[in-house]
């Protein structure tokens, strides 16, 4: 059996924990979930350790109990608005004798590719490859063995703070949990819920968390763009909090129980009863009226996504349309409401090719969770072979390279 590994997602609301390994079928098998509220995060980035250490804690122990093994690595997910994303370039000679394109000008064209300019309190998260071009043959996605002069490749950067990436490693290490590496988190919620028909097609994946929104866009399998706003499901929660003049808590679990994003998919005749502030007795009120206060921000949320989506001037080429997980997109009508702003077909993200507590992690707030283990289970086996890891001395060149190979193979 290989080594079980955790995904370990530290979101804003909630810090989750899937416990998994691959099975003697090649399954990725789920052993164990854990879930704890965060209360160290603003906006996806950790603002106190302490809070956040005792969630990573209760997480993961609660995740080893129901797994009944303890866990070595951790692969944990990275959001905020620190997180830029952007396209670049490289190109070389093919020099060798034969002409023939070989791994060794794959990482030589790669780290022509990486050669941005990084201001020095960031760093490189991802480089994942889009294409390659030899020669005047555009469009090729694996060139090793192809002949020609020259080789290019296109890939997406994605950098981040590196004081931020640093509080998440230090908190994971101070909860007892040795951290493999940080993957930005909605490439691990398209890992988990996205079909590679998907990807190739063209597909957005817009994961709604509590305090952020992730954005990720695929063409031709490939990211072509991605962006994080700082906004989510507790903004709604707020304003349902200050509409229904109900404390935060009971907006929370109004929410969840009776939310809607668009009222005209409500009946309006239901009622539902919202408990007062301040001792006074409970109210009844229409179901339709919180929706009338949902609709707006969900609204919200969605235009903004599409003001991103345009801007990646990918929009129009979305085959596949749009995918949404995070807790966020399990309030009823997110989908309809999505529709009607990004006008194309929009699904809900649920983790796929899974075995093991399949059931239970079965909804768009585990995605993240699920795809962090996915996405570790790759890297940890890339890793094996090339004993390259964050904490053992990362030559920064090693990293980046690594990086590109586990989306490249
Ligand atoms: N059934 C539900 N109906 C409506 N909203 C829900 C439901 N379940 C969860 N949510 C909302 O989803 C949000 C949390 O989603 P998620 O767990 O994906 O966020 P997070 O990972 O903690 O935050 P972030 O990704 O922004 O750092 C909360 O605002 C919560 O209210
Ligand atoms: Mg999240």
């Amino acid at each position: 059996m290989e080594d079980t590994i955790v995904g370990l997602d530290i979101g804003t609301t909630k810090t989750c924990a899937v416990i998994g390994f691959v099975n003697e079928n090649n399954q990725i098998e789920v052993t164990g979930v854990g879930i704890a509220p965060s209360r160290g995060l603003k906006n996806g980035v950790i603002i106190n350790i302490d809070n956040t250490v005792s969630s990573i804690v209760k997480a993961i122990e609660d995740a080893e109990l129901m797994a009944g093994t303890e866990v070595g690595a951790a692969y944990v997910g990275v959001t905020g608005q620190h997180i830029k994303g952007e396209n670049s370039k490289g190109v070389v000679a093919v020099s060798n004798r034969q002409r023939t394109i070989t791994p060794v000008e794959i990482k030589r064209v790669i780290e022509a590719a990486q050669a941005v300019v990084i201001p020095v309190d960031r760093e490189i998260i991802h480089v994942l490859s889009k294409e390659f071009s030899v020669d005047d043959q555009t469009g090729i996605k694996d060139p090793i063995g192809m002949s020609g002069v020259r080789l290019e490749a296109e890939v997406h950067i994605i950098t981040g703070s590196t004081t931020t990436i640093q509080n998440l490693l230090k908190s994971a290490n101070r909860a007892g949990y040795q951290c493999s590496d940080v993957i930005f988190a909605p490439l691990a919620s398209a890992e988990a819920t996205l079909s590679r028909d998907e990807k190739e097609l063209g597909v957005a994946l817009i994961d709604i968390g509590g305090g952020t929104t992730d954005i990720v866009v695929f063409i031709e399998g490939g990211v072509a763009y991605s962006s994080v706003l700082s906004i989510g499901g507790i903004h709604v929660t707020s304003d349902i909090s200050i509409g229904l003049r109900t404390p935060i808590e009971s907006a929370e679990v109004i929410k969840k129980k009776h939310g809607a994003s668009v009222v005209d998919l409500v009946d309006a005749s239901e009622t539902i009863e919202v408990p007062s502030v301040g001792g006074r007795a409970p109210r009844r009120i229409f179901r339709q009226e919180l929706a009338q206060i949902i609709e707006p921000r969900m609204l919200e949320i969605m235009e903004m996504v599409d003001r991103e989506l345009a801007r990646s001037g990918k929009k129009d080429i979305l085959a596949a349309g749009i995918v949404l997980t995070g807790g966020g997109a399990m309030i009823e009508g997110c989908v309809e409401a999505a529709e009607r702003v990004f006008n194309m077909p929009v699904r809900v993200g649920i983790p796929r090719d899974i075995a093991g507590l399949k059931d239970v992690v079965a909804t768009p707030q585990y995605a993240n969770g699920v795809g962090l283990l996915k996405y570790g289970i790759k890297m940890s086996r890339f890793r094996t072979k090339s004993k390259s890891d964050r904490s053992g001395g990362m030559g920064s060149f090693g990293t980046k390279f690594r990086k590109f190979l586990d989306n490249y193979f």
